[in-house]
């Protein structure tokens, strides 16, 4: 589905990611852990088609799309939940997942990809006209899942699905990563927190000074020696 061979890309003169040969299956989610400032990020904005790549190729679906436009890829099916949500905080929940719908597919399935959402979020159904800034911050970030969701993507990409937030409700996101995997679509994850994705992942790969150094199955990855050392405390 999602497939990267040899990505290299810079901010400015600054070499950020080197290198990146990364897959993702259909169905199949794949995370990629790695400390602060390793380029999770930066790899996501990439996908996106935010920041241009130097060198290498991305394909999805067997179609080249990197040098394509954000909302070109939206519209071939790849969208991002980013780190903390980015909400519109003063619009209601119903018009921040419109916001999502934005894309001229998306935007005819928009009663259908409503109807959807408000069955799977009964929550956001509920508080349809409240102000997005009001709800809680797990509310919030299920809100900016199914923003993601209105697009219709068949490849979802998480930022840091849970950071910010407390463990309960760092539990209640995992656990609707997990929903959302179980309902067929694609998972590219990338996180800080290894114990909680490694749970949902088919495959994992470990990014340090935008490289990606490790990659396994998800139990070849846990009986890595170093992930187990440095990321799991065993
Ligand atoms: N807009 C930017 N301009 C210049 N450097 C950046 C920018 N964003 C991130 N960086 C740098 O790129 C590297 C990777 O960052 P990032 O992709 O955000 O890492 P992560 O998401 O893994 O924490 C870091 O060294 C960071 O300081
Ligand atoms: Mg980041």
């Amino acid at each position: 589905m999602l497939k990267i061979e040899g990505m290299g890309a810079n901010y400015g003169a600054f070499k950020v990611l080197h290198d990146i040969s990364l897959d993702v299956a259909d169905g199949e989610t794949v995370v990629t852990v790695g400390p602060n400032g390793a380029g999770k990020t930066t790899l996501l904005r990439v996908i996106s088609g935010l920041l241009k790549p130097t060198s290498g190729a991305i394909y999805f679906d067997n179609q080249r799309v990197d040098g394509k436009e954000p909302y070109e890829i939206v519209d071939i099916g790849i969208s991002v939940v980013p780190e903390g949500g980015r909400l519109f905080p003063r619009l209601t929940v119903y018009d921040n997942l419109k916001a999502g719908s934005y894309t001229k597919r998306s935007r005819r399935e928009f009663k259908q990809s409503l109807d959807e959402i408000f069955s799977s979020f009964p929550i956001l159904k509920a508080r349809q006209s409240q102000i997005a800034g009001s709800l809680s911050g797990g509310e919030r970030q299920m809100l900016a899942i199914a923003r993601t969701l209105m697009s219709r993507p068949k490849l979802v990409m998480f930022d840091e699905v849970s950071s910010g937030l407390a463990p309960k409700v760092v539990t209640n996101l995992f656990e609707l990563v997990k929903r959302i995997k179980s309902q067929g679509y694609s998972i590219l994850m990338v996180e800080q927190n290894v114990r909680k994705a490694i749970e949902l992942a088919d495959h994992a790969y470990l990014m340090g000074s935008g490289r990606l150094q490790f990659h396994g199955n998800k139990e070849d990855f846990i009986q890595s020696p170093h992930i187990k050392k440095a990321y799991l405390g065993i």
